[in-house]
């Protein structure tokens, strides 16, 4: 027997996506979120907002620990599948279909998240503008954590590989992010997940155009935005262990907290 092939768009996938990102370790990092707002932060925490959640892998363990979940994404196909999750567990979340650029909610956050390089920007103006509407859906002393998204390993830009073998599931995923403008710091980011299940076999992919921001830019652009107070960076979170002193990086994280 042949084996039938499909191409898909990975975030119109989002049970494939979730699969295929699984490999990270949700309690320790939701530990670091809390040690954050523990230390870092200047308001109680109730309602948190992730930022470009997709799948919402952080919903269950923060539900569990108390606060309130809302998920942004401009992928209706990841906020459905989010609240079918919820929905199925017995919980109840929300969602905001918006892009990450351009966003207004009436509804005031304690702390926002962005995980896994999500920021997606094309330009610095862009990038000035998500931040004006993250900080304008979180309230005074909230932090905003940002997982990757910032190009701290800038002498290279590798592919990486990696399989995750799941509930009968093999995927094997590459992604790679290519120069197309130097000057313009311009990339184009390719993700593809070969999915094999029985004798099936389906491929998923994603191209996106993004900017590059590195560190001391951020900081500018920080700055220059003017409503958030830059933190700090820190590898692997661990709040002990500031990106100045680090080697190498593994999931950098930098906290911004609103004026
Ligand atoms: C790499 S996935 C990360 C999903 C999730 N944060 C996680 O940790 O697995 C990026 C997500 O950002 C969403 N996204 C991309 N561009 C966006 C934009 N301009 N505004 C809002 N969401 C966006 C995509 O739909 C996708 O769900």
């Amino acid at each position: 027997m042949g084996k039938k092939e499909e191409t898909l768009e990975v975030y119109a996938s989002p049970f494939y996506y979730e699969v295929a990102f699984s490999f990270r370790d949700i309690k320790i990092e939701v530990d670091f979120f809390e040690q954050c707002i523990r230390n870092i932060s200047r308001t109680r925490v109730k309602k948190i907002i992730d930022i470009g959640c997709g799948p919402s892998p952080y919903m269950f363990e923060l539900v569990k620990r108390g606060y309130a979940f809302t998920g942004l994404d401009i992928s209706k196909a990841m906020l459905n599948y989010s609240l079918e999750k919820a929905r199925k567990a017995g919980i109840r979340i929300k969602t905001i279909l918006a892009d990450m650029r351009n966003f207004r909610s009436k509804e005031k956050f304690d702390f926002a998240f962005c995980m896994l390089g999500s920021i997606e920007v094309e330009s610095n103006k862009d990038f000035l503008s998500h931040l004006d509407s993250v900080a304008g859906c979180l309230k005074g002393g909230g932090l905003y954590l940002i997982d990757a998204s910032i190009q701290f390993d800038w002498t290279k830009l590798s592919p990486q590989n990696w399989t995750i073998i799941k509930n009968g599931l093999t995927i094997n995923v590459t992604w790679e992010a290519v120069p197309i403008s130097h000057v313009g710091q311009k990339i184009i980011e390719r993700l593809l997940l070969e999915v094999i299940e029985g004798e099936k076999g389906k491929t998923l992919k994603m191209e996106n155009v993004g900017k590059i921001i590195f560190p001391q830019e951020f900081l500018e652009l920080v700055e220059k935005q003017g409503k958030f107070e830059f933190v700090g960076w820190y590898n692997n979170f661990d709040l002990t262990q500031p990106l100045e002193k680090a080697a190498s990086f593994n999931r950098p994280t930098t906290l911004l907290r609103k004026k």
